[in-house]
């Protein structure tokens, strides 16, 4: 009875003492300046050994990469570093602590304000859902809420159909826009709800947005990662997916690499324990076979194709294993006039939208959404990583409306370009 008693006691104490990041605690971040292409590969190999967490893959002289690293194997890295010749520096010293402060700021804010509005934060599941069921409620001339079906978990997966002949013009084009399938991109969320808002809106200068096309909008592939980045452990990406026979204690998979396109060939990791393990086989995870479900379902009329992420300011497009698909000089023109049409009213501490192909850019990678698309057949497909400021996932939620309002001239002008090229061809 008196250890029982002990151990109450401690659990109180533990309770007071731990902090919701400690998961975290000894983990550090830093940035690596690459200079030539082979260091993609260097920093993919050192993933792979190192257990590293790659925040942003970076970019030869144009974006640092960022990677966190254990405290075990921190000498290791910069070791490897050093031998590389690879200029290297410390940008978060405590990950658990950085992610402390960040929710310090983050209630701050919601108390400094009354009616925040979903898109105005870092809204929960249930937030985002009754704002869905509302915006539906309110705009039944031009809004169809659609329950995809359930996550792992059971969370109803939805998504908005917004059009002004309830999808019966099958002359116009559609636009698909996702977000959320990476769980901790936190800032994706309200940049996808108000993509919807504006649509609503209706203002006079973005008629011919709803004239001319129809939307399908997805603010939420993975809400059950997305619940648990909130609960449980801030940086996770993956989905929440359980299969004991392939590991007892490892869950879920990465959402944006379990698509049916190069599956598993390249950019991943065999590992069910990894950020980018693809899954057992493509479409393994329900949300991602929603998706897939209706780009299948409305194939003849998706003209293209947006993938929201978090971070880097760049608009890339397949393939991931750097082959390029034959409208590729349509593709970078689309993605052209996005980012050109986003630059004017960026920050001017974020850098320059970047847009390409993924794999020249980035990294190389399989299964994942944008290629999906392209493969079916959608004309223009992209993965869109927003600006971070250099806040990386901690983005401060007083950023959140200027990111928003940026994406929103990006948006409205890929979809103005799109139109044109449907009406092109059809
Ligand atoms: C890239 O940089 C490394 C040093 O980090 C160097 O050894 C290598 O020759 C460079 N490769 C090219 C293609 O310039």
């Amino acid at each position: 009875m008196l250890r029982y008693s002990y151990v109450i006691l401690f659990l109180c104490i533990y309770a007071v003492v731990a902090g919701k990041h400690d998961v975290y605690k000894g983990y550090s971040v830093h940035g690596i300046k690459l200079t030539n292409a082979t260091h993609k590969e260097f920093i993919h190999s050192l993933e792979l050994e190192l257990d590293l967490d790659v925040w942003q893959h970076g970019t030869p002289k144009l974006r640092d990469a960022m990677v966190m690293v254990s405290r075990e194997n921190t000498v290791s890295l910069m070791e490897k570093l050093d031998t590389m010749g690879l200029d290297h520096y410390v940008h978060l010293r405590d990950v658990a602590q950085a992610f402390e402060e960040h929710d310090l700021e983050i209630s701050a804010w919601k108390r400094g304000r009354s009616n925040v509005l979903p898109f105005e934060d870092y809204p929960r599941y249930a937030e985002v859902d009754a704002y869905l069921e509302k915006v539906a409620q309110e705009h039944p001339d031009i809004v169809t809420l659609v329950n995809a079906g359930p996550s792992f978990e059971g969370r109803a997966i939805k998504y908005v159909k917004i059009s002004t002949s309830n999808f019966a013009d099958t002359s116009k084009p559609i636009y698909f826009l996702t977000a959320t399938v990476h769980a901790r991109e936190w800032v994706v969320t309200p940049a996808a709800l108000y993509m919807i808002q504006r649509l609503v809106d209706r203002r006079p200068e973005d008629q011919d947005l709803l004239d001319s096309m129809d939307w399908i909008i997805l603010p939420m592939i993975n809400p059950d990662g997305y619940e648990y980045s909130h609960t449980t452990m801030r940086l996770w990406r993956r989905t929440r997916s359980f299969r004991p026979e392939i590991s007892s204690s490892c869950y879920g998979a990465d959402g944006n690499r379990n698509y049916d396109a190069a599956f598993a060939s390249v950019g991943v990791s065999s590992n069910p324990c990894s950020d980018i393990y693809p899954g057992p086989s493509a479409f393994s995870e329900v949300e991602t076979s929603y998706v897939r479900d209706i780009m299948q379902a409305n194939l003849q009329r998706i003209q293209i194709f947006m993938d929201i992420h978090s971070y880097g300011n760049y608009i890339t497009y397949g393939f991931g294993d750097a082959r390029l698909s034959p409208n590729v000089a349509q593709q970078h023109h689309v993605a052209a006039i996005m980012g050109a049409a986003i630059d004017p009213y960026k920050l001017p501490q974020a850098p320059y939208y970047v847009v390409g192909n993924s794999n020249l850019l980035m990294y190389e990678t399989s299964g994942c959404a944008q290629d999906y698309a392209q493969t079916i057949g959608i004309p223009l497909s992209y993965t869109l990583e927003l600006p971070e400021y250099g806040f990386d996932f901690r983005v401060p939620p007083s950023y959140i409306g200027q990111i928003n309002s940026e994406t929103w001239h990006g948006v409205a002008a890929s979809a103005r370009a799109a139109v044109l090229y449907y009406r092109a061809r059809n």
